[in-house]
């Protein structure tokens, strides 16, 4: 374990509290940006695949150099590299932690022989599956939950410009069979093709849907189905002998040092590569791998994912910021808010520290978002004249991309309406980094005319009304074009600043035994709905399971 002090005790969190004391707190993004012309340039960093604007956070160069000393007395290079080597950080699992080596090239990472031996075999079988004319496959469904679902959920519809029009993918997860029933009623069993996606292959919700889906499969192929199934099921596991005791003999495995929620690089990948094809799956293990080495490698100072997991923990412990909302300026990315939340929240939502000490101050931030514009429309009131300050972070993309042969079919008249949409997106995008920064005083507003306000308010109150405090911080990171490479590093950005706030915190960021309760009392309770037995139970617990039974 390691014997890296915790970020509190520490010298330069010290200096951070008496520097927040002083000017880190008062800190005006207006006055800073009119005092130094450069504070754009001095606040971006180039990292492979990604643009970061961090100019409009609430810190200053003196800020940003106590939290890289806060970095370094934290030893974050050595714990970096303490996981990049493979050593057991995960202690609470006796694991390693290795996602990084499942997009490292053949023979630059640990167990790169396996690696290499199951992506090579799982992409051979996708380029069997996808040539649709021989395998007769039109339809993908991917039974997973959690790490085995959100990544391929938020990636494929990312990728959709490279994505094939034979097959179409389908995500399900929940327990709720409204989940599962109106997948299957439009499918045809002899045109699909089902993953069984579970890192564990025991996952309630998996194995419940999976059994449906099987008795679907069955009932619905009708004779041969048993000898079908061989053709028609894949499942991606670390437990072979479960999915082969299921049935499921096409097997995709992976290691116990691969997370959930950093699985999708895995072979829990599967139906990324098997919508956009092998070429493009590598191409986004690559997007990752770049990014890993500019952690690996970029020094602290120009280290985009160690910035910004940095200003995570400013905004956490020193500006008291309890939650950060996530604006993806591209419908493709409208998934990525739900895969973060669980990056972030099942990985640093944690409450004691290495050694089991309860922790003296606050770790994750809620994470949320919606993608933009359409979050404007709904809780972005909030944002601009809420009482509470939510860091936002903006992802923007320079260049749309549309699958080519839906777009180029298209007439001059709509593709141009399509190119000026994109501006109209651009600019709602900046538009309201803007706002959330500018803000507008009430004297501002005094100025304005406000034709539908009550003729009985007084011109003050109504230009109270109109206020927007402003100074409120955000991040806008920018790709150049939403490209597997793209997507591929921007996910790993968001891995490695997760591991950054993790390491100062000195938590442990890949166990997640606080999903484990709620999993036991459910086993408890399940026998109860045959039964209606309510005795033992809590009051309100009791009078639930008897309303919803009576
Ligand atoms: O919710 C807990 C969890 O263990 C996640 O960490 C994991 O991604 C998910 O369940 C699914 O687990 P499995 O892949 O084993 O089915």
């Amino acid at each position: 374990m390691s014997t890296a002090p915790r970020c509190d005790r520490t010298e330069a969190w010290a200096r951070l509290a008496d520097h927040h004391a002083g000017a880190g707190r008062a800190l005006d993004l207006r006055q800073a940006f009119a005092a130094d012309a450069g504070r754009a340039g001095a606040f971006s960093l180039q990292a492979p695949e990604v643009f970061a604007d961090l100019s409009k956070n609430l810190w200053d160069a003196d800020t940003r150099t106590l939290l890289l000393a806060l970095a370094r007395e934290c030893r974050i290079e050595q714990r970096r590299d303490a996981m990049l080597a493979g050593e057991p950080i995960n202690h609470t699992e006796g694991r390693a932690v290795l996602h990084t080596a499942l997009r490292a090239p053949r023979g630059a990472a640990p167990f790169g022989d396996e690696v290499h031996e199951v992506l090579d075999r799982m992409l051979a079988y996708v380029e069997q599956v996808r040539d649709t004319a021989a395998s007769g496959i039109r339809h993908v469904v991917n039974i997973g939950i959690g790490g085995s679902d959100l990544g391929p959920q938020m990636v494929v519809p990312a990728l959709d410009a490279y994505t094939s029009p034979a097959l179409t993918l389908h995500f399900v997860s929940n327990v709720d069979g409204h989940d599962i029933a109106p997948v299957l009623r439009r499918l045809d069993p002899r045109e699909t093709l089902v993953i069984v996606a579970s890192k564990t292959f025991t996952t309630q919700e998996t194995m419940a849907n999976a059994a449906v889906a099987r008795a679907w499969f069955l009932a619905g192929y009708g004779e041969g189905g048993e000898a079908a199934i061989a053709k028609h099921f894949a499942a991606t596991t670390t437990n072979v002998a479960a999915a082969a005791k299921f049935g499921i003999t096409t097997t995709f495995g992976f290691w116990d040092w691969v997370g959930g929620r950093y699985s999708l690089w895995s072979a829990i990948g599967l139906p990324i590569a098997l919508a956009v094809g092998a070429e493009n799956f590598r191409a986004l293990l690559a997007g990752a791998h770049a990014m890993d080495r500019h952690f690996a490698e970029a020094p602290l100072e120009e280290n985009l994912p160690i910035q910004l997991g940095l200003l995570d923990v400013w905004y956490r412990n020193f500006l008291g910021f309890t939650s950060r909302s996530v604006a993806p300026y591209h419908q493709g990315l409208r998934r990525l808010p739900a895969y973060l939340q669980q990056l972030e929240m099942e990985s640093n939502g944690k409450s004691v520290d290495l050694d089991g000490e309860l922790l003296p101050f606050g770790t994750s931030p809620v994470v949320w978002g919606e993608a933009g514009t359409n979050g404007q429309h709904a809780y972005f009131q909030m944002l601009h004249q809420g009482t509470d300050v939510i860091p936002v972070e903006f992802v923007a993309v320079k260049t749309p991309c549309y699958r080519a042969e839906g777009i180029a079919e298209l007439p001059e008249g709509v593709r141009a309406g399509l190119a000026d949409q994109h501006h109209k997106l651009l600019a709602n995008c900046l538009a309201q980094s803007q706002a959330l920064m500018l803000g507008k005083s009430t004297d501002e507003a005094m100025g304005e005319s406000a034709p539908t306000a009550s003729k009985a308010l007084d011109a003050t109150t109504v230009a109270r009304h109109r206020t927007f405090p402003g100074n409120r911080p955000s991040t806008t990171l920018v790709l150049d074009q939403l490209t597997p490479a793209a997507l591929g590093a921007l996910i790993a950005l968001y891995e490695h600043r997760v591991f950054t706030s993790g390491a100062l915190w000195r938590i442990n960021s890949f166990d997640q035994w606080g999903v484990e309760l709620g999993k036991a009392l459910c086993s408890q309770l399940l026998p109860r709905f045959a039964t209606g037995d309510t005795a033992g139970l809590d009051g309100s617990t009791a009078a639930l399971l008897d309303r919803l039974l009576g």
